[in-house]
């Protein structure tokens, strides 16, 4: 290891993932849409960290967890900035930028009380037409859908 581990904030792991450069307002949002609250695996998390680029952020670290593609689109839509360490063996052996894709199918809530997937069991789908301030349109209904009334499903 190239870096001097008595200096990290939140003690290291072995296997899993690391989220990182999450802002600190969005980490309990970000604990809630992934159900951290609800899995037996091992989690620490720091908060109001400091950080050059956010001001403060926050780290959340889940050991033996492994994202899969939706959860991680979840998180891009909750926290843009956040980072993914992939650790293996105490090494981080893959880091990734979280991304919003361009098309988001079944993760978020149209706002429009009125459109089909409210009220019929239609899957939502939107247009991601702003990013990463996010502003969705639905492909059903075509209202916009934008950060302030953001709902993960
Ligand atoms: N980390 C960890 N356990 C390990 C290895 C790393 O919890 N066994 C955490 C570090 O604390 C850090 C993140 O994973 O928060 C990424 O590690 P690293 O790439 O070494 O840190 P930085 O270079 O500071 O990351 P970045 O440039 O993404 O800010
Ligand atoms: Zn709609």
């Amino acid at each position: 290891m190239k870096k001097d581990r008595k200096h990290l904030s939140v003690s290291a792991i072995k296997d899993g993932t690391v989220i990182d450069h999450i802002p600190a307002e969005k980490l309990f949002n970000v604990i809630s849409i992934l159900g951290l609250d609800s899995i037996p695996n091992q989690i620490t998390f720091g908060t109001n960290l400091e950080s050059k680029k956010l001001g403060r952020k926050a780290i959340i670290k889940i050991a033996d967890k492994f994202f899969k593609e939706t959860e991680i689109n979840k998180i891009a839509l909750i926290a843009p900035t956040a980072k993914l360490n992939i650790i293996r063996d105490y090494e981080v052996v893959d880091k990734r930028q979280v991304e919003v894709p361009d098309e988001i199918i079944g993760i978020a809530r149209c706002m429009n009380p009125k459109c089909i997937t409210n009220n019929d069991s239609v899957i939502t789908r939107f247009r991601v037409i702003s990013k990463p301030r996010i502003s969705l349109r639905c492909h059903y209904c075509e209202k916009i859908t934008d950060q302030e009334h953001l709902e993960i499903l």
